[in-house]
């Protein structure tokens, strides 16, 4: 008999990636397949990644911190 299958668990965050209990095979836009055998995926979904499909944390923006030439993200 069959083992039910049990939900996988994703997590939005409303201003980075969106997390995705691995492993997960994501079609892509050319319709080519690619999988990730990781723990949690993070996929970018701002579309900023160098290393799209998968976040980078290009999300997060960058302004001047306090201190001179420091940059801190917000
Ligand atoms: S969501 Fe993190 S780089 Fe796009």
């Amino acid at each position: 008999m069959p083992k039910e299958r049990e939900p996988r668990r994703v997590v939005l965050d409303p201003d980075g990636p969106v997390l995705v209990e691995g492993p997960v095979e994501i079609v892509m836009e050319d319709g080519s397949t690619v999988v990730f055998d990781r723990f949690m995926v993070a996929l970018c979904t701002c579309r900023r990644s160098r290393d799209y499909p998968l976040c980078d944390t290009s999300h997060r923006r960058k302004t001047r911190g306090s201190a001179p030439g420091k940059l801190r993200e917000e």
